[in-house]
C-alpha cells in the first residue's frame, strides 16, 4: 500500500512539474538580480544561427590578456552559453569564433571606443586598449540577445565623454541620502578582508553601459574617507573594479584637515593645509595609481567650503586640484543653496559661477544639475551650461528618483535627460556639446535590494543614464527599447506595448505631481507626496508656497523682467522663447509666469480649467499604463509581473492623492468650483494636511 501510494504522489508530481513546463514556460522564477545581463536563451531563428555559429572565444595571441581581457572573455562566454541553453561545444567542435584583439604594445591609451566586424565565421572585436573588448563584448551580446545575426553585426563606437559617472550618496555605516533600494552596496565595516562577490555584478552592470567611475560616498562627504585608514578598504575596491574599467573617486569634505587632520583650520590659502591635502592625495595615489579624484560639495546646504574663510569656489578647489596634479581630478559641485537667498534660489549658481569662470585649474570640472532648482520632474535646463566657456562643465542626474516617486513610481527618465542634453543653449551648443570634454554624473539608485534599484523599472533608469553617457545621440525609444527586450522579453508584442508606456512615463508624473511648470510641490524633509500647503519652514526656499506663489488672484513664479529676471541668464533667444506666457510651451509656464486663474492657455480652457485637466490626464495615464502592464502577462514571469503591477497599484492610488490634495488646496486660495464633470476631491484638505510616513526611506537630513 504504502509503496503504491508513494508510486502514485511521485507520478502526479512528476506530472505536475511536467504539466507546469508545458504550459508556463515563463514561470521561472526571476527576482530581478540579473538585471538587463540575462541573456535568456534565444529561439527559432536567432537560436539557429546562434548554433551555426558557437563560437571558440579568443583573445589576441601577440600579447599577454589583461585581467579586463579576461573578463570580457568570462562575459561572451557566460552570455553566449546562456543565450544557447547549454554549455557551448568543445574546442574543437566550435564552428565560429570571436577574436578579441584590443592591444596597443601594452600602453593603455585609449578611450574604450571599439570595432565589430566579421570575416568568414570569425567575428573580430578590435581597439586600442583592453576596455575597448570589454565594452565590445558586451555590446556584442546586446545585439545577440535581441537576436541579431551575429555575423551581419557592424559597430563602430566611441564614448562621446571621457567621464561616465555614478555619485553614490552612501555613508560609511551603510545608510543612503535619498536611496530607497535599501543599504548601501559598500561594505567599508568588512573591508579590505572582505570584499562582497556581488560588487562584481555591480560592476559588469556599469562595464556593460561603458560607466568608467564611481564616487562611492555621499558628497555630504564623511571625513573619514580621507583617513589612513580608508586607504586600504578604497584599494581593495579599486582593485577588484579596475578590470571593468572602473575607476573610484571619493566625496571629500573640505573641512577634513580640521576633522581628520588636527588643523586649526581648513583655509585654501594657509600652507598648512595645502601640504594636508598633498600628503593625502599622495597616499591614495600610492595605493590606487589609477585613483581618479576627488568631488565636492562645498558651502551649500551646510557643508563646509572655502567661502567659511572668505574664498571663493575656485581657491577652494584649486587647492585640492594642486594637491592631485594630473593624477586625477577635482569635480566641483555647482548646486550651491546658500543660508540666504534674497531674491531666486533659481539664480544662486549661476550668480556665483559665472564670475569664476577661467579661474578654475585645468583638472578642476565643474558638476551642473540638469535643471536651476533640485532634479524636480521638470525643469528648464541649469543657465550655466554654454555660461562658462573657459570651463569643462559636466551634467549631474539623479537616478534615483527623490522627487519623483521614489521606486514605487513607474518613470522612465530618459526622456528627461533628452530634454536636457538636447537642449540648444543658444550659445553656440546643445547641453550635451557643452558637456562633452567633461562627461555626466547620474547619483545611483543602487542598493542592497535584489532588484538593485528597488523596483524592476527603476533598472531602466540605471541603464539610461550609462547608455546616454556612453552616447547621448540615442533616442529614448531605442534605449527603452533594447533594456525592456533584455530584461523581460523580446517578443515584438511585448515590446510594442511598454516602449510606449515607459515613454509616456515621465510626462504623466509632471502631469500628475506638479502640471504647468509648478515645481517643488512636494511635502517636507522626505520629499515625497504633495505639500503645497507648506509656507512657514525657517527658510523661504525650503517652502512648496516659495515656488508656487499662488493666492486668490493666480499662480507661478515670475522669473521675467517684472519678477526675479532668472530668465536673463539664459541666452537671448532662449529667453526669448520663453518669456511670453501666451506662446511658452506650456510645461514651463509657470515656472517662469505668475499668471491669473483666468489665463487663456493655448488649449482654450482658462489656466484653473487647464491646471485640473493636467492632473486627470496624469491619472489616466497612469490607469493606462497599468492597464497595458496587465495585458502582458504572456511575457513576464509571474514574480516580476506581479512586483510590478503592485506598484502599479501604489501609483494609481497616488496619482489621484496628488492631483485631489493639490487641487482641495488650490481651491482654498481660489475659491473657484471645479470644471464641470471634473471628480471632487476625495478627502478634505486637512485630511492631506494631516498625513504623516514616519516610515519614509531615503534617510532626510534637513527639511528643505
Ligand atoms: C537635494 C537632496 C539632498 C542632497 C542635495 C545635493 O537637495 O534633497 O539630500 O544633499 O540635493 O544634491 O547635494
Amino acid at each position: 500500500m504504502m509503496v503504491g501510494r508513494g508510486l502514485v504522489n511521485r507520478c502526479a508530481a512528476l506530472l505536475a512539474l511536467l504539466l507546469s513546463l508545458a504550459v508556463a514556460p515563463q514561470a521561472r522564477a526571476e527576482d530581478g538580480y540579473a538585471l538587463w545581463l540575462r541573456y535568456t536563451p534565444l529561439e527559432g531563428e536567432a537560436l539557429a544561427r546562434l548554433e551555426a555559429f558557437s563560437p571558440a572565444i579568443i583573445t589576441g595571441t601577440d600579447y599577454l590578456p589583461t585581467d579586463t581581457d579576461e573578463a570580457a572573455v568570462e562575459e561572451l562566454e557566460r552570455g553566449i552559453e546562456s543565450l544557447l541553453g547549454h554549455p557551448l561545444p568543445r574546442r574543437s567542435e566550435r564552428k565560429g569564433s570571436i577574436l578579441l584583439r584590443c592591444h596597443d604594445n601594452g600602453r593603455d591609451v585609449g578611450d574604450g571606443s571599439f570595432t565589430i566586424r566579421s570575416t568568414g565565421t570569425t567575428i573580430h572585436i578590435g581597439g586600442r586598449d583592453p576596455r575597448s573588448c570589454l565594452y565590445g563584448a558586451f555590446a556584442l551580446l546586446r545585439e545577440l540577445s535581441q537576436g541579431a545575426h551575429p555575423l551581419s553585426i557592424k559597430l563602430d563606437e566611441k564614448p562621446a565623454m571621457p567621464l561616465r559617472l555614478l555619485n553614490h550618496w552612501d555613508n560609511p555605516e551603510g545608510t543612503v541620502e535619498r536611496g530607497y533600494a535599501g543599504r548601501s552596496i559598500f561594505d567599508w565595516w568588512t573591508l579590505p578582508e572582505h570584499f562582497d562577490r556581488r560588487l562584481i555584478d555591480y560592476a559588469r552592470a556599469n562595464a556593460s553601459l561603458g560607466i568608467n567611475g564611481t564616487v562611492v560616498n555621499n558628497v555630504g562627504a564623511s571625513p573619514l574617507f580621507l583617513t589612513d585608514a580608508y586607504v586600504p578598504k578604497l584599494a581593495r575596491l579599486a582593485d577588484e573594479l579596475r578590470p571593468y574599467g572602473i575607476r573610484i573617486y571619493i566625496s571629500a569634505r573640505f573641512s577634513a584637515p580640521v576633522e581628520v587632520g588636527g588643523l586649526p583650520t581648513a583655509d585654501p590659502l594657509d600652507p598648512r593645509v595645502q601640504a594636508w591635502w598633498k600628503t593625502r592625495a599622495d597616499a591614495l595615489y600610492a595605493a590606487i595609481p589609477d585613483f581618479g579624484g576627488f568631488l565636492v560639495k562645498a558651502n551649500s546646504e551646510g557643508q563646509p567650503g572655502p567661502q567659511d574663510y572668505g574664498r571663493t569656489h575656485a581657491e577652494g578647489a584649486n587647492l585640492l586640484a594642486r594637491a592631485i596634479g594630473d593624477r586625477g581630478v577635482v569635480i566641483w559641485r555647482a548646486f550651491v543653496y546658500s543660508a540666504t537667498d534674497e531674491t531666486d534660489r533659481a539664480k544662486q549658481a549661476y550668480n556665483e559661477f559665472v564670475p569664476l569662470d577661467g579661474k578654475f585649474d585645468d583638472n578642476v570640472i565643474v558638476q551642473v544639475k540638469n535643471g536651476p532648482i533640485d532634479f524636480q520632474p521638470r525643469e528648464p535646463f541649469h543657465p550655466l551650461f554654454g555660461a562658462m566657456p573657459h570651463t569643462r562643465l559636466i551634467l549631474e542626474t539623479q537616478i534615483t528618483k527623490e522627487y519623483l516617486g521614489f521606486t514605487t513610481h513607474l518613470v522612465f527618465l530618459a526622456p528627461m535627460w533628452k530634454d536636457v542634453l538636447d537642449a540648444d543653449t543658444g550659445r553656440g551648443a546643445s547641453v550635451a556639446e557643452v558637456v562633452q570634454p567633461a562627461g555626466m554624473a547620474g547619483v545611483a539608485n543602487t542598493g542592497s535590494d535584489r532588484t538593485w534599484s528597488g523596483s524592476h523599472f527603476d533598472q531602466a533608469n540605471w541603464y539610461a543614464f550609462g547608455r546616454l553617457a556612453w552616447d547621448p545621440g540615442l533616442s529614448s525609444e531605442a534605449i527603452a527599447r533594447e533594456w525592456a527586450a533584455q530584461t523581460f522579453s523580446r517578443a515584438p508584442q511585448f515590446l510594442d506595448a511598454v516602449v510606449p508606456m515607459m515613454l509616456r512615463s515621465r510626462q504623466a508624473t509632471v502631469d500628475y505631481m506638479t502640471p504647468l511648470g509648478l515645481t517643488h510641490q512636494m511635502a517636507t524633509g522626505h520629499h515625497y507626496g504633495p505639500g503645497p500647503w507648506v509656507c512657514d519652514l525657517g527658510r523661504p526656499e525650503w517652502n512648496p508656497c516659495y515656488y508656487h506663489r499662488a493666492d486668490a488672484a493666480g499662480i507661478g513664479f515670475d522669473r521675467t523682467e517684472t519678477g526675479s529676471n532668472a530668465l536673463e541668464q539664459y541666452a537671448p533667444a532662449v529667453a526669448a522663447r520663453w518669456r511670453d506666457p501666451r506662446t511658452i510651451d506650456e510645461d514651463y509656464l509657470l515656472w517662469f509666469h505668475h499668471v491669473p486663474w483666468t489665463f487663456h492657455t493655448q488649449s482654450g480652457r482658462p489656466l484653473w480649467d487647464e491646471l485640473v485637466h493636467r492632473y486627470d490626464r496624469g491619472i489616466e495615464a497612469v490607469d493606462g499604463m497599468a492597464r497595458t502592464w496587465a495585458t502582458l502577462e504572456p511575457h513576464v514571469d509571474a514574480e516580476r509581473f506581479a512586483d510590478v503591477g503592485d506598484f502599479l497599484r501604489v501609483q494609481q492610488r497616488e496619482a489621484r492623492w496628488w492631483r485631489d490634495a493639490s487641487l482641495a488646496y488650490w481651491q482654498s486660495l481660489n475659491g473657484l468650483p471645479l470644471p464641470q464633470g471634473a471628480r471632487m476631491p476625495e478627502h478634505s484638505l486637512d485630511y492631506y494636511r494631516a498625513l504623516t510616513f514616519p516610515e519614509e526611506p531615503g534617510h532626510p537630513h534637513a527639511p528643505n
